[in-house]
């Protein structure tokens, strides 16, 4: 059910709304069990906004692997090595990655395979290096475009200022 902001159709507004309810959920995390229910929470509310969305959540770094952290949507993978991907890929070259159309990515994993178009940030801990990514997946190609590279690197740099530890 996609029920947040519905009733606003400023989307430019509906961003600003949705980014401040984001920093409302986070506070300073200094373990990673308290982190995660930031995260549980946070894969909830963005589920909730984002229309056309059929996966969002979290890969944490652990070495040279992402594991599947809080998420919305269906089972996934639990392992993504460093370099695969659009999730690995987006760690290997510290970016954002906008794919319009997964067939087009070689080495993209279909976790699921009504995935078309996918979009992957990654974020940081306090000291600058990648702590994870935040990855959304969407049945319809083209799906995603710059502004949301512009909001989901919000919401990347939001997450990044809560972790302490
Ligand atoms: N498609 C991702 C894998 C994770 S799922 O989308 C949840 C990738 O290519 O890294």
């Amino acid at each position: 059910m996609k029920y947040y902001f519905d009733i606003c159709g400023d989307r430019d507004k509906d961003d600003q709304a949705f980014l401040e309810t984001v920093k409302s959920l986070m506070h300073d995390s200094n373990s990673l069990k308290s982190f995660y229910g930031i995260l549980a929470n946070l894969a909830v509310l963005i589920d909730s906004y984002l229309e056309d969305v059929s996966w969002c959540g979290f890969y944490l770094l652990d070495e040279d692997n992402l594991c599947l952290g809080p998420f919305q949507g269906n089972i996934a993978c639990e392992s993504i090595k460093v370099g695969n991907g659009v999730c690995g890929t987006a760690v290997k070259e510290n970016r954002t990655m906008l794919i319009e159309d997964v067939n087009k990515f070689p080495t993209h994993i279909a976790c699921d395979t009504s995935s078309r178009s996918e979009i992957v940030s990654p974020f940081y801990d306090n000291k600058g290096n990648i702590f994870g990514v935040i990855d959304w997946d969407s049945p319809s190609y083209y799906r995603f475009t710059q502004k949301d590279v512009i909001l989901i690197e919000r919401i990347s740099q939001i997450i990044s200022l809560s972790i302490k530890f």
